[in-house]
């Protein structure tokens, strides 16, 4: 029970890596609000997680959407210990057919998202007056360029800036932000990666899951669970002197 008594706020958690955190988390004792877009999938997250879980409506896009999500959060569980900024949108496409709108979508929800939903949560924080944990999900896509994804890549690049701005930042106020950087994680998520994959390379359906998980060091793409240690962990208090940091769990795929 390593989060006994925390409220944390996950956003995007209604399927995927936001859920398998979610429902660490509240095997660790915390009480997990499921912030997401999709509200209707948010309540049926929460409701097969139990009582300590409650759906939130949340477009990371919205101030307004924030700032309501953040004051239910507050009144729920009496204050915020632990945000994960983990919404985010792929979009794949070689460099002459990148839209405007692509491009502007995925910074808004990936990067203006992240930094605008951090700083509500560090808000509410400093205002309790207890510290508390942010982590970001960044990606081994934000390490490196790669050939068709260059607008993904960079809102993780992006992400782990400010992770370390903000870490740096927000530490005075033992407010640790650090974040997550996984390789290849199998769900919904990597079944629209792929099929635009198979657009552009010309491959069968479930081709390119096949050769990003058979390059995996570890012998497999990852699972949201293979994360959770790494979310509760920096959401726990073993993490208080970890600042500014990315973390990549890939099964190997990265180095740094
Ligand atoms: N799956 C992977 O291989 C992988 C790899 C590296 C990094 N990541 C990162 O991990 C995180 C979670 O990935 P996933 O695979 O679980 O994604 P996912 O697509 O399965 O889930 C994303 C969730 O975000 C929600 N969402 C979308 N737009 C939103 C908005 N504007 N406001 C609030 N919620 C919104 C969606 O409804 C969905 O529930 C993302 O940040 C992703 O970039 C994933």
């Amino acid at each position: 029970m390593r989060l006994a008594g925390k409220s944390a706020l996950i956003t995007g958690a209604a399927r995927g890596i936001g859920k398998a955190f979610a429902e660490a988390y509240v095997r660790e004792g915390a009480t997990v609000a499921i912030g997401d877009i999709n509200l209707e999938a948010a309540e049926k997250t929460a409701s097969g997680i139990g009582a300590a879980a409650y759906a939130v409506k949340l477009d990371v896009t919205e101030q307004a959407s924030i700032d309501a999500a953040m004051k239910t959060v507050e009144a729920k569980a009496g204050g915020l210990d632990i945000l994960v900024n983990n919404a985010a949108l792929f979009d794949a496409a070689p460099i002459v057919e990148i839209t405007r709108a692509s491009y502007e979508k995925l910074f808004s929800v990936n990067v203006a998202g992240c930094l605008f939903t951090l700083q509500a949560a560090a808000r509410s924080m400093i205002s309790g007056g207890k510290g508390g944990k942010i982590i970001n999900m960044a990606s081994q896509a934000g390490r490196r360029g790669e050939a068709l994804v260059a607008v993904y890549c960079s809102t993780k690049a992006a992400v782990i800036s400010l992770t370390q701005s903000a870490g740096l930042d927000l530490i005075k106020h033992r407010i640790n932000v650090n974040a997550i950087a996984p390789g290849v994680v199998d769900g919904e998520h990597w079944d629209g990666v792929d099929a635009l994959f198979a657009r552009y390379e010309g491959l069968q359906p479930g081709e390119k899951k096949r050769q990003v998980g058979a390059a995996v060091p570890y012998g497999r793409m990852g699972t949201p669970e293979d994360l959770t240690g790494m979310a509760v962990f920096l959401a726990s208090a073993e993490a208080d002197y970890v600042v500014a940091q990315t973390y990549n769990v890939d099964g190997g795929n990265w180095m740094s």
